[in-house]
């Protein structure tokens, strides 16, 4: 697949996890990563237990609240979630823009100053320069974030209350489709009960009423959805007419890449992420653990579908979906009465991720879903998570320790060591030409037989250094065999070496690079 072709469903951006462990330490279990996760594809996450796969996955989620960074989910627009941080950045814009504006001539006095200064006073000059930069670009981010770009009108008012309008306007649309879901309901029970009172042999008019009245109302709200839609158009065609009387500022390109169609997930408020909560899937390494032992496989799966509307409580047409679903992850309908003690490890999976997929996700994040299992059932779950995914459209962060199981299902990989991403690339091109010597490392590490299969990765020497003092320069400098000074002091980047190749090392292996 190539990249230009797809559309971004996930774009991480410096994503930080720091957990406090006292004494004001932290563990940096995820130290600033960036990924791109394209809709439909299958994201291999790898690296020694302990290196943060499970806390990225999580972060991604919003299960934890990151630490700091962006998680644009491009899934849902915004106008269809109209989130409260997109109202309170409209509210701010032209304050932020003024502050820019002060920052920015304060940052230009400062640097016609430079030349002039003494060494010590470059020295605390260049410190505040670097700090107003950064002030600046943040203030310039979260507005380019939301708008598409920055505007650079002379009056920023009408931006503003166009802005606030589209913000008003999308809020009635959420509202609207929720009451609809509510309706429907309404209608698909009436439904019901007029076809069981027909079967029965029974009077119908009064079913026949209530379904006229639940239709009536149906309706009434579709129409008002499409009129709220209306407006919605007529306001983008507004902003695209602002865009364009507006003068584009030179050198902001890098932050056209941020478009307002996106929704930073680490903003949204707890009820908000609710709502999203059943495009996010998670499916966990431990089955047992995971599912509530007393509860049936039906009232598992059916949990969550209550819980977004999909169906009411006690509605008997919930139990035919869950049986499609059960039949689709390979569970005979006959299970659906029984606990999950009385089934095996294997099909204990089928009923995760039966529960996750029942609710239609976007995105799921396999969290270890195959590591406990023998190796004839993992073919067997993995073949069914490939399945599923063809079927549903589905994108999946894939997280293992075991490289050999994500060679086969992932489009990309990404290697992790210590909290950072350390090498991405497309998934044959990473075992042809590794380039990092950490995913070497692991690479000589895959064992050849399934006797020798180690459950976690402890052939490389030394130990992994902690995640709340990691060593300097290269945290990999520690257990590297090609350290040398720089490796010590300064902090490798990514770059891109071969095509959509990205490794972040000063001594990347040269004999793979051709
Ligand atoms: N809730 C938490 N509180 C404190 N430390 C945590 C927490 N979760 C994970 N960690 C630490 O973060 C690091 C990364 O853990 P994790 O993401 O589980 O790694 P992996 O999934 O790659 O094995 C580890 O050092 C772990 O001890
Ligand atoms: S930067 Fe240096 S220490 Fe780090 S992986 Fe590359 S060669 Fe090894
Ligand atoms: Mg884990």
């Amino acid at each position: 697949m190539e990249n230009k072709e797809k559309k971004l469903l996930l774009q991480i951006s410096n994503l930080k996890q720091y957990f406090p462990v006292g004494k004001g330490s932290f563990v940096k279990a995820n130290d600033g990563i960036s990924i791109d996760i394209y809709e439909g594809e299958t994201f291999g996450l790898v690296g020694e237990s302990g290196c943060g796969k499970s806390t990225l996955g999580r972060s991604i989620l919003q299960l934890y609240k990151q630490t700091d960074g962006r998680t644009m989910y491009f899934g849902r627009s915004i106008d269809e979630v109209a989130p409260r941080y997109a109202y309170d950045t409209f509210r701010s814009l032209t304050r932020r823009r003024k502050e820019l504006e002060e920052k920015k001539a304060k940052y230009e006095a400062f640097q016609a100053e430079y030349d002039k200064k003494t060494e010590q006073e470059q020295y605390a000059l260049h410190g505040e320069l670097t700090h107003l930069r950064k002030e600046a670009n943040d203030a310039m981010l979260d507005v380019a974030t939301l708008i598409g770009g920055l505007f650079a009108a002379p009056d920023l008012k009408p931006v503003e209350e166009i802005f606030l309008k589209e913000y008003g306007v999308s809020r009635e649309l959420r509202k609207a489709q929720d009451q609809r879901m509510d309706i429907q309901l309404d209608v698909d029970d009436a439904a019901y009960a007029l076809k069981k009172a027909e079967e029965a042999g029974k009077d119908t008019a009064a079913a026949r009423k209530k379904l006229d009245k639940a239709q009536e109302k149906l309706d009434a709200c579709l129409k008002n959805i499409a009129s709220i839609n209306e407006r919605i158009d007529v306001i983008h065609n507004e902003i695209a007419e602002m865009r364009k009387n507006c003068c584009s500022e030179p050198g902001y390109a890098e932050f056209e890449a941020y478009h307002s169609n996106g929704i930073d997930l680490a903003r949204l408020t707890y009820s908000e992420m609710r709502g999203l909560r059943s495009d996010l899937q998670l499916i966990f390494q431990d089955p047992y653990s995971s599912l509530n032992s007393r509860m049936t496989v039906g009232q598992i799966i059916g949990e969550g579908m209550i819980a977004h509307k999909f169906f009411r409580r006690n509605d008997d047409r919930m139990k035919d979906e869950i049986i499609r679903v059960m039949e689709e992850c390979g569970l005979a309908p006959y299970f659906l009465h029984r606990y999950p003690h009385q089934f095996s490890g294997g099909q204990r999976q089928r009923i995760g991720i039966a529960r996750s997929l029942a609710l239609n996700p976007k995105f799921v994040v396999c969290d270890e879903a195959v590591s406990a299992l023998d190796v004839s059932i993992q073919a067997q779950i993995i073949n069914l998570l490939q399945d599923l995914k063809e079927k549903q459209n589905l994108t999946y962060l894939f997280i293992t320790h075991d490289l050999s199981v994500v060679k086969y299902i992932s489009d990309r990989i990404g290697v992790m060591y210590l909290g950072n991403m350390v090498e991405t690339a497309p998934s044959d091109d990473i075992f042809a030409h590794p380039l990092h010597p950490y995913t070497e490392a692991l690479l000589n590490a895959i064992p050849t037989t399934d006797e020798n299969q180690s459950s976690e990765l402890e052939i490389l020497e030394g130990d992994i250094p902690s995640p709340v003092n990691p060593p300097k320069g290269c945290k990999f400098h520690t257990r590297c065999k090609y350290c040398t000074e720089v490796c010590t002091q300064v902090v490798p980047q990514m770059q891109e070496v071969r095509p959509n190749h990205f490794v972040a090392c000063h001594h990347i292996l040269e004999q793979n690079k051709d």
